[in-house]
């Protein structure tokens, strides 16, 4: 296939010009992108990612507000002032249809923002894995970028096996020849768990984070695979469903 991808490991580990007219999907299983996933599939108008916290200002002035929620998360919980944090179960359709989120989270909205250069932004999940794949395979310029938000910096692996089962699957379970280290890591990573998808990413440092804090069920949710078939996509800083 006639297909050059590679993975970056954090929301940090990138350039602007490395996704310059690249298509990039970004991944924050836990949980920024099933978030977003989830409140558009509940009917939500649209969602901003925003960079920075302040950033809000620069919209809710072109916003009527009685159709706008600042969401988001620090450390995993709510931000003070915020209407919702960073947990899809929160995003009900009652809660959100309808409305535009203004959505910050410490590692995946920065990880979108930081990507405004690429041709194209996809979000993938666990949720939409068989979308993203079939997504890809649907683009006729075919350099995509994998970027795995992370943590702080660091590594997720759940992220990592998201990239693993995505590029598992565009490739028929053969690792490509020419692959690069982040292809053969993610794909390893997916060959030896891929089994038990729920059981790695339960184990994960950011699941723990999460049970400590109370959101054990967002784990269990956001480790279901193809719950929804759609990719959402970002269009002039707006992510929809197309
Ligand atoms: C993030 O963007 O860092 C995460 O989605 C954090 C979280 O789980 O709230």
């Amino acid at each position: 296939m006639n297909l050059n991808i590679d993975v970056f490991s954090s929301a940090t580990s990138f350039s602007e010009q490395d996704v310059r007219s690249k298509t990039v999907v970004v991944i924050d299983v836990l949980r920024a992108c099933s978030t977003i996933q989830t409140a558009l599939e509940n009917g939500s108008s649209g969602i901003i990612p925003l960079a920075e916290k302040d950033d809000a200002g620069r919209f809710t002035r072109f916003l009527d507000p009685s159709g706008v929620l600042l969401c988001g998360e620090k450390k995993g919980e709510k931000v003070e002032g915020y209407q919702l944090g960073n947990s899809p179960l929160e995003f009900d359709r009652q809660t959100i249809e309808n409305k535009t989120i203004l959505f910050k989270t410490t590692n995946g909205t920065r990880a979108i923002t930081r990507s405004s250069s690429a041709r194209e932004i996809l979000i993938g999940s666990f949720l939409n894995l068989t979308a993203v794949v079939d997504a890809l395979l649907d683009r006729e310029r075919n350099e995509v970028l994998l970027i795995c938000s992370g943590w702080n910096s660091r590594l997720s692996i759940e992220d990592l096996l998201c990239a693993g089962a995505i590029i598992y699957r565009l490739f028929d379970a053969k690792l490509p020849d020419d692959a690069s280290d982040g292809v053969k890591v993610s794909f390893g990573l997916y060959e030896k768990f891929g089994d038990n998808v729920r059981g790695l990413i339960e184990s994960s440092n950011h699941a723990v984070r999460l049970r400590e804090i109370g959101f054990g069920e967002d784990v269990a949710y956001c480790s279901q695979i193809d719950l929804y078939s759609s990719v959402p996509g970002m269009k002039e800083g707006v992510i929809s469903i197309r």
